[in-house]
């Protein structure tokens, strides 16, 4: 099969495009034919060394952890899933070697949603490691509800893009910080208040308007100080998920009653097929994508470098 692939940490002129053989379903997965995969800044990190304490790798490593596609063999254990089926998926795996940068991937079976009616594979690649991490940050971890408040860093990328509209859609009141360019696209899903963290300091802006505190911090960004900041922004009892680092050290955290923790999005496939039926009720708006094909997955990856990328961006693997 044709994927794209690295054999040692590097730069992004260590990825190959070529042939790779096509993988086995463990007893619990099931063999995936890829119609596209989604691009996330964890791909690039991971294939640059980060997280080596982390992580197991057999070389070489395939990257690319979502997937959409049909599903074209079952694992001896697999009851629930047919061949046929078209599903979407996060193919987290702690042992990196299979990635949805190729022509197939085996994915655990509950990992897996089907593909909504309607729905097409570019739309279906591009959501479900965002929309997981999204939902699990703000709804299960952090509990945002109706007349909440809610800062959602980097509204326009990836995470934010899908963030945004949850929030929304679970009653806050949405800050955001995006360049002036991306006002109108994060305001048409749902952000109250997008502020221009290269003109505003958001910090100054949010406390002015939110004197008692935000309800929830999504900070999505790293640096001593900006993580920081997340906890002196929310009210007492309030609730800061970090999607980079562990909570900094800070006597508040306990003396306010902080609820902090470093999220990593978590596969969970019957958690990520309620998400895809909201997006394909039109309750959540889809993220703008951009697609470039498998080939280019150098050049993908180097899109996601610029962090600049508004929305998602989805290899075209193939028709099927
Ligand atoms: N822990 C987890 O499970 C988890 C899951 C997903 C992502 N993450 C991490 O979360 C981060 C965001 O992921 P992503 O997929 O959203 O990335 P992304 O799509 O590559 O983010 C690109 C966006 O970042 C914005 N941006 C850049 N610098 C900014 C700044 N200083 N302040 C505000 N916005 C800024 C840009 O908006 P403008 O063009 O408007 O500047 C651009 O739209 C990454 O570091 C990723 O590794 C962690």
């Amino acid at each position: 099969m044709k994927a794209v692939y690295y054999s040692e940490f590097g730069g992004v002129d260590v990825l190959e495009y070529g042939e790779r053989p096509i993988p086995e379903p463990g007893p619990d997965e099931v063999l995936v034919k890829v119609a596209a995969a989604g691009v996330n800044p964890i791909d690039r990190r991971l294939r640059a060394g980060e997280l080596s304490d982390f992580f197991q790798r057999e070389w070489p490593i395939i990257p690319g952890w979502d997937v959409s596609g049909r599903i074209v063999g079952l694992g001896s254990d697999v009851s629930t899933w047919e061949e046929g089926q078209d599903v979407v998926g996060l193919a987290f795996t702690w042992t990196l070697h299979h990635g949805s940068y190729a022509e197939y991937i085996v994915v655990d079976a509950s990992s897996i949603a089907a593909l909504p009616d309607g729905m097409d594979h570019i739309a279906g690649a591009a959501l479900p490691l965002v929309s997981l991490t999204a939902w699990q940050s703000l709804h299960e971890f952090s509990g945002l509800k109706q007349g909440q408040s809610v800062l959602v860093q980097a509204g326009a990328g990836g995470v934010g893009s899908v963030a945004v509209p949850m929030a929304k859609h679970l009653g806050a009141k949405v800050y955001t910080t995006t360049r002036t360019e991306n006002f109108d696209y994060v305001a048409a899903r749902g952000a109250d208040h997008p502020i221009d963290y290269t003109k505003e300091n958001y910090i100054g802006v949010i406390s002015q308007h939110e004197p008692g505190g935000l309800d929830v911090v999504l900070e999505s960004m790293t640096g001593e100080e900006v993580i920081r900041d997340s906890i002196r922004l929310v009210k007492d009892g309030g609730s800061v998920p970090y999607l980079n680092n562990e909570p900094p050290e800070m006597d508040e955290i306990a003396t306010r009653k902080i609820n902090t923790t470093f999220i990593h999005h978590r596969p969970d496939g019957a958690m990520l097929g309620e998400l895809m039926n909201l997006f394909a009720a039109g309750r959540l708006p889809l993220p703008s994508i951009s697609t470039m094909p498998l080939s280019d997955g150098k050049a993908a990856q180097l899109q996601s470098e610029s962090m600049t990328t508004k929305g998602k961006l989805v290899l075209s693997v193939q028709d099927i």
